[in-house]
């Protein structure tokens, strides 16, 4: 996720932003850059890479100035080069950006159009001519950004400066987080609080549609033209607690997150009439196709469990899951309608790379659905199907949880997308699946914030050596996903199994010290789920239940219950995703072991 500072004051503004950056690194960048107003005007360094690289450019050729704004970019629109680093500029205009532009690519056109010329693939360049443009036609900066970002569609948070004027610089909100410091003669604007603690601690958190002019002695706030106050708020926080949100751990920020990061999955991508946007996926060319494999590791296989029934239930088109180290050494059948699609949130995984890169060899047609733009699988798969970037924004936590949220809605974009391409899903049928997932986010803000309880299931939750975790159809991956999750940062035993396998085998454990979740869908399957833990109950299991709101009587049978908000059958998945996450957080937590960093364990497995 990119980082924004802005500065001016009386210090070396280069200087500052440098420094209020390093402090952003934690949320992840493949560039960054600076644009300094100094007396000879306005200039600019970027730099590809670690912003070491950016401190030796402004070292060769230093830009003095109290003005600037300050950049690291996480790549979203266009690979990660120095050319697509931000701050982008059009005339003496200059602009960093976070979020994505919706709409960037018809604002393009109508300002090539007129005359504007491009130098990069990135949606913010459009900012900074749109600026430009009303700079030309005699409005003042202010006005110029309240113009521009009147065009705008999507998310942004953007700081812009211009060189014709060296006493102020202007920063807008919308979707997008964005922070006001006030310090003593100096101000600042940044994307998250650590960026600015070395300067001040009264901070104002700017709202949507909110647009403000800050200069050296004073911050004015405007929403929809009107000068408005917005309270000054005094933050404590150590800087390591800021770069965590306040909260104990990455990975529960992380957690926490999702709505956000499952917006921006979906941004841009919704069309009207059912259409699905995939801007660098290929969906023209899954036309023929008869079958797909997705290979995977971890948590993206459990993905792709949920991604095999979204593409059969939704486009009609048979899909094999596969685990890609398997995968990579099986002989493989392949005829014409044949096409693989990796799934890996870093998109280094080294056994789904071989996977992908062998079945490529081969002339098979491959995708890939990642969270890292350029990364290996994403490289090896543009010249192929393309790619579906999941846009979470970086994920800190070895655990993964944003990362598979955003996951199995790509899968489901992907399945709409294939629907409507192939002619298997209506116009009527795709509509209504876009409108659920429109209103997704909303009801994963609701059961982040039911499943609070989940914090207090803890003590009594850490009790146990061992768990059962069980769910049928689509939640069946869920409880293998819950499990992973359990295991890997609490390191409590924990095997997820499908409910209806339970009486084949695994019930022979059951005792009143083995406990088991079972994730009870309101679904079709539910009354047979609801049999299962009858069942366990029998055994003298303890139970907790997750299920969704209406299910309250269930907890005649249940040891603890949990429940979600009720929503379409196909988004369950995601939304009792969440209870699992935050149950092996704070399990871990009240064990006291290392969250973010289990033991063991890499964020990305580079080896075989
Ligand atoms: C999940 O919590 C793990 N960190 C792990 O299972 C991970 O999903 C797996 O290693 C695959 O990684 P990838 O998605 O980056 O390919």
């Amino acid at each position: 996720m990119c980082g924004i500072v802005g500065y001016i004051g009386a210090q070396d503004a280069s200087e500052v932003l440098v420094e209020g950056l390093k402090t952003l690194e934690y949320r992840g960048y493949d560039s960054a850059g600076v644009a300094i107003l100094a007396e000879g005007g306005l200039d600019r360094r970027r730099a590809e890479g670690k912003l070491r690289n950016l401190s030796k450019r402004l070292k060769e050729a230093p830009l003095a100035g109290t003005l600037g704004i300050g950049h690291t970019r996480w790549a979203t629109h266009g690979k990660p080069n120095e050319t697509n680093a931000h701050p982008h500029r059009a005339g003496g205009v200059a602009v960093v950006h976070n979020g994505i532009i919706e709409n960037y690519a018809a604002l393009r056109q109508e300002l090539q159009a007129d005359g504007a010329v491009f130098t990069s693939e990135t949606d913010t360049e459009v900012v900074a001519h749109l600026v430009s443009h009303f700079r030309a036609q005699g409005l003042d900066l202010q006005a110029s950004v309240a113009a521009s970002i009147e065009r705008l569609e999507g998310a942004y948070a953007i700081a812009v400066v211009d060189e014709a004027y060296p006493d102020e610089f202007i920063a807008a909100r919308e979707s997008s987080p964005l922070i006001l410091a006030l310090g003593d003669d100096e101000n600042l604007v940044a994307s998250d609080l650590p960026a600015v603690l070395a300067h001040t601690r009264k901070v104002v958190f700017l709202q949507d549609g909110d647009l403000v002019r800050v200069t050296r002695g004073e911050a004015q706030i405007f929403a929809e033209g009107a000068l408005v106050e917005r309270p000054v708020k005094r933050v404590d926080w150590s800087p390591a607690a800021a770069q965590k949100g306040g909260y104990k751990h990455f990975m529960l920020k992380e957690i926490f997150e999702q709505p956000r990061a499952v917006t921006d999955t979906l941004t841009g991508r919704l069309g009207r009439g059912g259409e699905v946007h995939l801007e660098h996926f290929d969906l023209e060319a899954l036309k023929g196709i008869q079958h797909i494999s997705l290979v995977a590791c971890g948590t993206s296989w459990h993905a792709a469990l949920v991604g095999r029934d979204l593409i059969e239930s939704i486009a009609g088109i048979p899909v094999s899951v596969e685990y890609a180290h398997e995968y990579r050494y099986r002989r493989h059948i392949f005829g014409p309608g044949d096409a693989v699609i990796g799934i890996s949130q870093s998109g280094e995984t080294a056994d789904t790379l071989a996977a992908l890169g062998e079945v490529k060899a081969r002339g098979v047609r491959v995708g890939a659905i990642t969270n890292v733009m350029e990364s290996a699988v994403a490289r090896l798969s543009g010249d192929s199907l393309g790619v579906i970037y999941t846009h979470a924004g970086p994920e800190i936590g070895v655990a993964s949880t944003k990362a598979f949220t955003t996951q199995m809605v790509s899968l489901h974009l992907l399945a709409v997308g294939i629907g409507r391409t192939l002619g298997t899903l209506t116009v009527e049928e795709a509509t209504a699946e876009l409108e659920a997932l429109r209103h997704l986010p909303h009801w994963m803000e609701q059961a982040l914030e039911g499943a609070s309880q989940v914090a207090e299931l803890a003590p009594w939750a850490s009790e146990f050596d061992n768990y059962l975790f069980l769910g049928r159809g689509n939640l069946f991956p869920v409880a293998l996903e819950g499990a992973l999750k359990l295991k890997e940062i609490s390191y409590i035993h924990a095997e997820g199994y499908a409910a209806g396998e339970m009486k084949h085998g695994p019930i022979a454990l059951i005792t009143e010290h083995f406990p088991t979740v079972a994730l009870v869908g309101s679904d079709d399957l539910k009354a047979k789920v609801v049999s299962n833990i009858e069942e366990l109950k029998a055994r003298g299991g303890p139970v907790l239940i997750v299920a969704s709101e209406g299910d309250e009587d269930l907890a005649r049978i249940a040891d603890q219950l949990v429940l979600v908000p009720e929503v379409p059958e196909r988004l369950q998945p995601v939304i009792y995703s969440l209870p699992m996450q935050l149950l092996a957080y704070h399990v871990a937590d009240f064990l006291g072991t290392d969250v973010d960093q289990p033991r063991n364990l890499a964020k990305s497995v580079t080896v075989e």
